[in-house]
């Protein structure tokens, strides 16, 4: 048995197709994958040093809280998420340390699009409205602040490029990518997941900024795979420190932000070591993003 908070920095089992940032993933018989969350971080797009206690279990299980409560409006990959009481039943040979942070799911093709959407204007749609830019085509209002919120969600795709960083794109080059039919699947599924979490999370006292969702095609179907809704695709704002016109605190990352702020990084590979008071902060937040977005803590592994 591992300590439960003990740190996975990565997994090893038969199987492996691929490490992402965050994600080992693992082949299963039968057109099924083990998607298994590390506790890595990556920070400006460098995976850092050190792992965060329980950060994989909060990925993994809040994807799941929101697959289950969005799977009759828009499909999704989950089978189930791996502990030690179904291990068997589902026939995945693996220890542990795997169990809660690994779910099962559905092999999809994968559909190379980043389907972003924004209620409000941060980050790289922030750059863009401030530099004159249309965001992924779409063209707002003059006048809007840093932070602001929109008039409504916009959705705002990338092109998932397989090395470096994704392009912004426009909704006709989504058409074009994908066909005009699950283009318009993926846009309306990604609006409607927003919508819904995002009256959730401000009940619990957070603002969704952004977030990102991908789909796949599984039996034809355009199905929603890889996260949902975690602090990992999406940027959380504590709704009592919002405040439009400047840059906003992040729910999970700000001790762990301005730390690498303050620190000499260069913000290249490797990533520093981090000090153990920011660690065990940025689990804390993890932790408490999960408690207050499902209603309950994190269960015991
Ligand atoms: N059901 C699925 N079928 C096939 N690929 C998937 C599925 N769900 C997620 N993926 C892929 O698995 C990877 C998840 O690993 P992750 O560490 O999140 O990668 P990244 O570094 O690209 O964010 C992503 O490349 C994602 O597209
Ligand atoms: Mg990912």
């Amino acid at each position: 048995m591992t300590a439960a908070n003990e740190v996975i920095l990565t997994t090893e089992r038969p199987g492996l197709l691929n490490r992402g940032k965050v994600r080992d993933l693992y082949g299963l018989p039968g057109d099924r994958m083990l998607m298994v969350a590390t506790d890595r971080l990556s920070a400006f797009d460098v995976v850092m040093r050190n792992g965060i206690p329980r950060k994989g279990e909060v990925l993994t299980r809040l994807s799941a809280y929101w697959f289950d409560r969005t799977n009759l409006v828009v499909p999704n990959h989950m089978i189930a998420v791996l502990d030690a009481s179904n291990a068997s039943e589902l026939c995945v040979d693996a220890d542990a340390s795997f169990f809660g942070r690994s779910m099962v799911v559905r092999k999809a093709e994968p559909l190379p699009v980043e389907c972003v959407v924004r209620g409000y204007l941060a980050g790289s749609g922030w750059a863009d409205y401030q530099a004159g830019r249309p965001i992924s085509g779409i063209k707002l209002d003059d006048g809007l602040r840093q932070a602001d919120r929109l008039f409504e969600p916009i959705f705002t795709p990338s092109y998932k490029a397989a090395e470096g960083h994704d392009e912004p794109i426009t909704y006709e080059q989504v058409e074009a990518l994908v066909g005009l039919e699950r283009a318009h699947v993926m846009r309306l599924r990604s609006l409607a997941l927003y919508r819904y979490a995002s009256e959730v999370a401000l009940e619990q006292g957070i603002i969704i900024a952004d977030t990102k969702f991908e789909f796949g095609i599984i039996d034809g179907e355009v199905t929603l795979i890889d996260e949902c809704l975690t602090p990992d695709s999406s940027r959380f704002w504590p709704v009592d420190r919002y405040e439009p016109g400047h840059d906003q605190q992040s729910f999970d990352k700000q001790p762990l932000r301005d730390w690498l702020e303050a620190s000499d990084w260069d913000k290249r590979p490797p990533g520093p070591v981090l000090p153990s008071d920011i660690v065990s902060d940025t689990s804390e937040r993890y932790l408490e993003a999960y408690r207050l977005l499902t209603g309950a803590p994190l269960p015991e592994r």
